[in-house]
Order: structure tokens, then sequence, then C-alpha cells
């Protein structure tokens, strides 16, 4: 686990650890590799005073990159069925304390209109693993929503599927697909997931959707029971391997109604170290600022930006669904109407030294 020391006010000489490690970060910056070794130092060494280097760098190579705009894209639960059972999340299968909805075809184009005319330009799709939608009426959807937003990016996150279904839905219009890998650890993978989950479909996934010509988003939750430092650089160096063109980090949240319940949820500080660590490695990636990170705490949104991040995903899911949609416990911004919640995260935005940028936000590789 990685545990800043917090450092004391006294001036003291600096240690050879701290010399090393800011050192590896800085050559980091500048190559955007380390080996598992380095890595692995830098995680178990970190404390306050690098972890502020290490915050400023990967400040610095965002703003190098972005400005600083921060991108919004409209999230839109669509279903809380899953036919999963990944330890971790709430709203997997045999959670029957679940009241399970899922939007038909006009409900979503009803959003993405509300959408649109709110200013987004990108409409994120996410749900359980929900069969209900096949591939004809997952392409109707995508192409119904890019007929009557022509200038849209549609991202999909709907889990695991074949390659040929993630083809039809290329085809039909969705530009971007996000699927966290979760933990590039087997072990940990394997822990965390029932027996019937396959690692490595879950890489091979992320593979095929790259083939396709999907921007394709990995990502991994930090502070998961067991977790130690050797999987979280597993995580590192797999997106070194994949370069993914998005990568959503945010803490693991205990949920009660799950078989991982009991268990202590993953800190701020840990997904704010793996968050600034991956803008260096990948300096041109869409990392979002999770709203995991906003449940964890108040100002963790606001955080991750400066750390590094530069989107965000407001919710623009039916309000009387939302409160539904519970991978986790007391997740913000479920009571909230959607140009409520556009308008309150612009403000927090802008209070941090940001700007919005309502634009379609492709990847440098992709046009952006
Ligand atoms: N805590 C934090 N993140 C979670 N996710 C699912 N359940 C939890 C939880 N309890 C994350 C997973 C998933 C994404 C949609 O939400 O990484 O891919
Ligand atoms: Fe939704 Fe604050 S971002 S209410």
């Amino acid at each position: 686990m990685i545990v800043i020391i917090l450092s004391n006010l006294e001036i003291k000489n600096p240690s050879k650890e701290s010399e090393k490690v800011k050192n590896l970060l800085y050559f980091l910056k500048k190559n955007k590799t380390l080996s598992k070794e380095e890595f692995l130092f830098v995680l178990d060494n970190i404390t306050q005073e690098e972890f502020k280097l290490l915050r400023e760098l990967a400040y610095s190579v965002r703003e190098e990159n972005f400005g600083n705009s921060v991108y919004m894209r409209a999230l839109i639960e669509i279903s809380n069925y899953c036919s999963q059972g990944c330890k971790y999340c709430g709203i997997r299968r045999n959670n029957k304390l679940v009241d399970r909805y899922r939007l038909d075809k006009d409900s979503i184009l009803n959003c993405a209109n509300e959408g649109y005319l709110l200013g987004y330009r990108t409409f994120v799709l996410q749900a359980g693993e929900d069969k209900y939608y096949n591939d004809e009426l997952l392409c109707d959807i995508v192409s119904s929503i890019k007929k009557n937003h022509p200038d849209t990016a549609i991202t999909l996150s709907i889990g695991e599927r074949t390659k040929e279904s993630y083809q039809k839905l290329f085809d039909a219009g969705a530009n971007r697909y996000l699927l966290r890998h979760e933990s590039a650890s087997r072990r940990l993978y394997d822990y965390i997931h029932p027996d019937s989950s396959s690692y490595d479909n879950r890489i091979k996934s992320l593979y095929n959707l790259k083939d396709i010509g999907y921007q394709v988003g990995a990502g991994f939750m930090v502070g998961l029971p067991t977790q130690t430092n050797e999987d979280l650089v597993e995580d590192l160096l797999f997106l070194q391997k994949l370069k993914p063109e998005m990568c959503g980090i945010g803490p693991y949240l205990c949920h009660s109604e799950t078989p991982l319940k009991g268990n202590v949820s993953g800190t701020l500080n840990q997904t704010l170290v793996m968050v600034a660590l991956t803008r260096l490695i990948l300096p041109n990636c869409l990392l979002p600022s999770t709203t995991a990170l906003g449940t964890l705490s108040n100002t963790g949104r606001e955080e991750a930006l400066k750390a590094g991040a530069n989107v965000v995903m407001p919710n623009l899911s039916p309000v009387e669904h939302r409160v539904k949609y519970e991978i986790y416990q007391h997740k913000i911004c479920t009571g909230d109407e959607a140009a409520h919640c556009r308008n309150c995260i612009e403000n927090r935005i802008n209070f941090t030294g940001f700007v919005v940028d309502m634009g379609i936000g492709h990847h440098k590789n992709f046009g952006g």
C-alpha cells in the first residue's frame, strides 16, 4: 500500500531515498517510462515532499498539453442490470436489494437531446453487462444519436462483448470505449472477480477495441483489498504498454452488499499518486477526475484536476433512476438535475483555476 509519510515542518537533510525518488520522477516526466523496480521504489518511498513534486510535475505536463481546460462528458447510465458478479460492485447480479431499471431508446435519445442543449458534445452510455441491449438495439441507439447530433462523440461503457459486436457498434458511429482493466495484476484480478470472469478476456477485449480503431479507456481501482504496491506497478506497466487514450482511476469504495464488505476503502492520496504518475506516463491521455474521488472527499475531484486529470463526467441520467446506479455507496450527484450538475461542476472547475471546454475533445491522435 502506498503510505505517504507526512513530513514534519523541520528542515532536514534530504534522505538518499528522497533524492532518488525525485530523480526518478524527473526522469519519468522526460522519458515517460520507468522500469518495474523504479516504479516500485517510487511507490515504496514517496513521502509528502516528493508527492508535492509529483503533483507539480503532473500539473505542468497537463498544462503543456491541455492548458487549463477541462473536458466535459455527459454520462448516461442506461441500465443497472448486470450479469456479472464482480466482488466489489454494488450492482452485481446477486445483489437482490438493487432496484433494477433500464432506459429504452426514446429515453436515451431524450437524455442526449437534453445534454446537447446544455452544451455537451460527448455522450457516455454506461451500463452493467446487460444482454437486453443486443447489437441491433445498441447500433440503432448509437446511429440515432449520431443522426440527431452529428457533431458529437459517443463513448460506450457496457463491458465485455465479442470483437464482432465492438466492430458493429463502431460502424454504427461509436467513437470511444471505456473498459477499465480493473487491475493488471492477475492475482488481484482473480481475487476481486468470480471464477466466471477471465483476466485474459478482459485484456484481449482492450486490444480488440484498439484494433478496431476506438479511442480506448482502460483504468483501475486503487486501495483494493490485498492490493500491494507491486500490483499497482503492474497497472502502470500495463498503461505503458497499452497506451490507452483514456484512463479512469478511482479509489475502491467498500460496498456493504458485496462479498468484499467490511474492507477498508482506498484513500485520496493513494489515488492522486496514481493519477499523477499516469499523467507523466501518458501526457496526452484523457484522464477523468472521477465521481468516486468526489464521493471519497468533498474536494477530491478538484485535487485530481490539480494532479493531472483533465476530464469530468457529470451525470445526465434521469434523476428518478440515479440512486439505483449504486456501484458504491453514498455516490454524489444522485439527486441533482442535469442542469444543476452542469453548473455545480463548472463552478468547482472555475474555482480551482480551470475552465470548462465543451468541445468534442478527441484524443490528439484522433484529431483532438
Ligand atoms: N468502488 C469504486 N469503484 C467501483 N467500480 C465498481 N464498483 C466500485 C466500487 N465499489 C468501478 C469499476 C468499474 C467502474 C464503472 O466503476 O472500476 O469499472
Ligand atoms: Fe453534480 Fe455537483 S457535479 S451536483
